[in-house]
């Protein structure tokens, strides 16, 4: 990388703004800095600048607001905006208002020369999008930190405030409708309708006019005229969800909905014409579709102008614990629920077929049964245990289940200071129950039971004996 371009340095921490100069200065860049927004709008004013790197929290304006008015001074400015925190609301912002790239603290050098490299290669390449309108955000936020959520934030951002058709694709639970949602949001359509239609749950001839809808009398039945989706989703946008599902000769008409903006209601003479944005998902591989002549490949192509490919909750097994954390928020109620690292170790090992649905399922289900607090393997399916080859620490486990039992005995047995039998009740407990477990195990045979006990078989015997553990099952005669 060899330049004399010029790059500026936002922060009000002078160690990265010294550390930023100075790695830019080795790549022979032109490095001026400012502490504050002013001085660096200033800057930008009277000097043209390829990069600014700036961070997002500033005193006096933020960074977003920052990048807003830098961009309007300067709409071929690239700015790179630097945070501690990757929250999603931030980096579609920052994306949507027009940043060249989001990178959050602490980054390594390499990601800086990196960034700079890209610029100075884009330069020929002057940024078009104009910022859209405001819009506030109190959706359900998109979890998320691994760097394959972050580049779907950025798609987002980037994405929202165009018109062009936007294709989905994802596994089942991926976050598809999720992600159809905040499109909407963040585009300049967010205050009128999002409407949705699932394309598999309807058939053939409803779902034709569920979409254009009918003119009385079109067909038996129809008795009054009806308006249909697109015309509901005029100047707003319409989620064709689980498109490879449609059959190709309505695959036809929602082409020419994407090519004309018109389209007839069925039964009808006039064509409609709707400014309605169009997003589809599937969770079908549609170039396989493609070939089986089950997708028109000219819808593929109209559709997939852009396209936002959901990671499977598999590949992206950093999000797990966050994920999981947010949805015990969600549904825990006042419970003080928390998942125990035995059961995160499971989650990691688990393939999650079902993706995120099938994990705030299961979270759902073991705040259910995790009536006290932990969330533990006992509270899984046992597929998924089976699945990660759970076998369970014995260590862990017992040591918090007696823990809390020795609390709850001391908090509820008032009178506990008369006795003084605590510890021989709980050692014959657990010595029971040790002993039944192994020898049921191994249904009944003494030998192997003591094998794996580590004690001697007589001793066994003798403490089968005198604890009358007469419901274990008898040894095989051999
Ligand atoms: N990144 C995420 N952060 C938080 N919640 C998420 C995320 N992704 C998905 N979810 C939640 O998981 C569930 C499934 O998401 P969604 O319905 O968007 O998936 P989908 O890809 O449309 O699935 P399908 O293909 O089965 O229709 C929803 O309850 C959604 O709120
Ligand atoms: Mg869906």
């Amino acid at each position: 990388m060899s330049t004399n371009q010029k790059i500026l340095i936002l922060d009000d921490e002078e160690n990265v703004r010294w550390v930023l100069k100075k790695a830019l200065e080795k790549k022979r860049f032109s490095v001026d800095s400012a502490a504050t927004a002013e001085e660096a709008l200033k800057k930008i004013e009277s000097n043209r600048y390829l990069l600014v790197f700036s961070d997002i929290f500033l005193d006096g304006m933020s960074g977003l607001e920052f990048l807003e008015q830098a961009k309007c001074l300067d709409p071929d400015l690239k700015v790179v905006v630097m945070t501690a925190q990757n929250t999603m609301n931030n980096t579609i912002e920052a994306m949507r208002k027009g940043a060249f790239d989001y990178i959050s603290k602490p980054f390594s050098l390499e990601d800086i020369y990196d960034l700079a490299g890209r610029a100075v290669k884009s330069h020929v390449d002057p940024a078009t999008e104009s910022p859209p309108p405001e819009t506030s955000s109190d959706e359900d936020p998109i979890i998320g930190k691994s760097k394959k959520m972050q580049d779907v934030f950025k798609t987002i951002g980037k994405s929202a405030p165009s018109d062009l058709p936007v294709l989905i694709t994802g596994e089942s639970g991926t976050g598809k409708e999720l992600v159809a949602r905040s499109l909407h949001h963040y585009s300049h359509r967010a205050d009128q309708a999002l409407v949705s239609i699932n394309c598999a749950a309807i058939s053939r001839e409803l779902l034709e006019s569920e979409l254009f809808g009918h003119e009385k009398g079109a067909f038996t039945g129809a008795h009054e005229t009806k308006v249909g989706r697109f015309e509901q989703a005029d100047g707003g946008t319409i989620f064709l969800d689980e498109i490879g599902d449609m059959e190709p000769s309505l695959q036809a008409k929602i082409l020419r909905v994407l090519q004309n903006h018109e389209f007839y209601r069925v039964g009808g003479k006039v064509s409609i014409r709707v400014d309605a944005r169009i997003i589809a998902a599937t969770n079908q591989d549609l170039k396989e579709l493609i070939e089986q002549k089950r997708f028109r490949e000219d819808l593929f192509h109209r559709l997939n102008v852009l396209h936002i490919d959901l990671p499977p909750l598999r590949e992206r097994q950093e999000d797990i614990p966050l994920l999981a954390r947010e949805f015990i928020k969600r549904f825990a109620n006042r419970k003080k629920a928390f998942l125990t690292r035995e059961v995160e170790n499971i989650f990691y090992k688990y393939s999650w077929r079902g993706n995120i649905r099938e994990l705030e399922n299961i979270v759902k289900r073991s705040l259910v049964l995790a009536v006290s607090g932990p969330i533990l393997p006992d509270h899984l399916p046992t597929y998924i245990l089976e699945e990660s080859e759970y076998t369970p620490a014995l260590d862990n486990e017992l040591e918090m289940r007696l823990e809390r039992w020795v609390q709850d005995y001391l908090r509820h047995n008032p009178g506990w200071e008369q006795r003084d039998d605590l510890y021989d009740r709980v050692i014959q407990m657990v010595e029971k129950r040790l002993l039944t477990a192994t020898l049921d195990n191994f249904s009944g045979k003494q030998v192997g039971a003591a094998k794996v006990l580590g004690i001697n078989r007589n001793t066994l015997k003798r403490k089968i004996d005198s604890m009358n553990l007469s419901f274990v099952k008898k040894p095989f005669k051999t």
